[in-house]
């Protein structure tokens, strides 16, 4: 039975601010469960919900050095859908009404859960083989590994692998003041290790000290080894080159499905879709006050409001797309300038735009079915999950060549009938749109083919299976 702890900082359905929770939530899950024994553990914030806390069983306490500090650890612990869950307590790290807060902060509270993590294993009594550490948060983890932890029995042998979901957080401070909260030695403040351009970088430190790093597409492993991607550390991800693969994201193809969904106005399956997904498009646009037409060709979109997404090409285009026949759909937070964007558009353009400028895990879904295509143009972007959540509801991706969006998209062939959506290659407004055209000329004028890849849609598999395979075979080559 090989041991495997996952490490991370937000997982469904405890804590969510975008995909890594929904990964972290639905992989551990899928591994076989004769083989593997993976745990997982997460910081018990203050704002996760009542219900949950509720649920968290207290199992032990300690205290912990950070540096000259002496910190209050709590280990809480949960069993959830099979899997074990551990939860660090410390209420002057996790408190406030987020995960994350400013920079500064964030990075003491993840250098003290990071040790936090390592230190609670052995008054667990669960000694993992490998630690799948995910994104900058717990970057300091395969460094710690090598450091103090290295001199007991306890962890000597222990493994590390990294998951960046996205390169473009690193978690960046002076060295000065890492290296107080940290409490490591200079010796790993030098440009091979922890440092990059005369800053502490945890990202760097996980990437360089772990045994294996992965990122959630094949693509984007490609991607980040040039400087467009690489975020200031393609020179690294070329050096780490022997180290680096892609593994594609899964969803949880039970949360996500419009058979079984109790969220959606009207449950459908591959064979009814034609007759039934409607019903959805048509409560969508009366909740939302707009015309209730079944032939607008409806667009949703369901995101993060950052410039990774590519909002910039939307803002460009969108007078001349509410030229056309259609209504667009988006559910979002995130960067005020396209909140604001939104609203204003919803305002200048009604009954055809509608802004929803909160988060609801309902209404997500409600746009997934409802919708006719799903926009997602991003700059970048390492896998995405909102297009996979699309395809399986049977709304047809529209998306940008970049990332996962190009290895899970494939993009729709009239000569050969293949294809699951539209895709376009450069980061082009027009591009965009000509795109968002050609897909609404299938619509309207060959729906049999329309059908059909929205048939090829649903029926293509981003369930767990293949890609936990792929985990394992990653930790039994370690
Ligand atoms: P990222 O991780 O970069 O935000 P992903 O596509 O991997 O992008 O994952 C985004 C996840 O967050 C999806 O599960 C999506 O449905 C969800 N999501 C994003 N914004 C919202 C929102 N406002 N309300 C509900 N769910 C949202
Ligand atoms: C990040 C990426 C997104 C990816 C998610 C889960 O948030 O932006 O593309 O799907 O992590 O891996």
């Amino acid at each position: 039975m090989k041991k495997i702890l996952f490490v991370a900082s937000e997982c469904v359905p405890f804590i969510k601010t975008g995909g890594l929770a929904d990964v972290v939530g639905s992989l551990p899950k899928c591994f076989n469960k004769e083989e593997y024994d993976v745990r997982v553990i997460l910081p018990k914030y203050m704002c996760m919900k009542e219900e949950w806390k509720n649920k968290m069983n207290y199992l032990n306490h300690f205290y912990m050095d950070l540096a000259w500090r002496s910190q209050y650890v709590g280990i809480l612990e949960m069993q959830y859908e099979g899997v074990q869950f551990y939860f660090i307590d410390n209420e002057y790290y996790f408190s406030g009404s987020k995960p994350y807060g400013n920079i500064f902060q964030d990075i003491e509270k993840f250098a003290f859960f990071s040790k936090a993590a390592l230190s609670a294993l052995p008054v667990i009594g669960f000694q993992p083989d490998i630690v799948h550490c995910h994104d900058w948060q717990t970057g300091l983890i395969p460094v710690y590994l090598k450091d103090k932890f290295h001199e007991g029995d306890f962890f000597r042998s222990m493994k590390s692998v990294i998951t960046i979901h996205n390169l473009k957080f690193q978690g960046v401070w002076d060295m000065k003041t890492v290296r107080d909260i940290t409490g490591l030695p200079i010796y790993y403040f030098a440009p091979d290790k922890l440092e990059a351009y005369g800053d502490a970088n945890y990202l760097k430190g996980g990437i360089v000290y772990a045994d294996a790093v992965t990122t959630v597409s094949d693509t984007y492993a490609e991607e980040i080894k040039t400087p467009f991607y690489g975020e200031r550390l393609d020179g690294l991800m070329r050096a780490r080159a022997n180290c680096l693969s892609g593994i594609v994201n899964g969803i949880d193809y039970d949360e996500y499905n419009p058979e079984t969904d109790t969220l959606i106005e009207k449950n459908y399956n591959i064979k009814n879709f034609r007759k039934e997904k409607i019903k959805n498009k048509r409560a969508l646009q009366r909740d939302l006050g707009l015309e209730q037409d079944d032939r607008k060709f409806m667009i949703g979109i369901v995101s993060r409001l950052t410039d990774q997404k590519g909002f910039d090409l939307i803002n460009y285009m969108m007078d001349e797309m509410c030229q056309l026949d259609i209504q667009l759909v988006v559910l979002g937070t995130g960067e005020e300038r396209y909140e604001n964007m939104f609203r204003h558009y919803a305002w200048k353009y009604q009954g055809k735009v509608s802004a929803n400028i909160y988060y609801s895990e309902a209404m997500s879904h409600k746009v997934y079915a409802a919708c006719d295509a799903f926009l997602m143009p991003s700059l970048f972007e390492p896998c995405g999950l909102s297009q996979l959540m699309s395809l399986r509801y049977g709304t047809v991706p529209i998306v940008r060549e970049t990332g996962g969006l190009k290895d899970t998209v494939q993009p729709y062939n009239e000569y050969e009938s293949t294809g699951t959506g539209f895709s376009f290659a450069n980061y082009n407004a027009h591009e965009m749109l000509n795109t968002i055209k050609y897909a609404m000329s299938i619509f309207y004028d060959k729906r049999r083919e329309w059908n059909k890849l929205i048939d090829r849609g649903m029926a293509a598999d981003f369930s767990w299976s293949t890609s936990a395979k792929k985990y394992e075979e990653l930790y039994q080559r370690l």
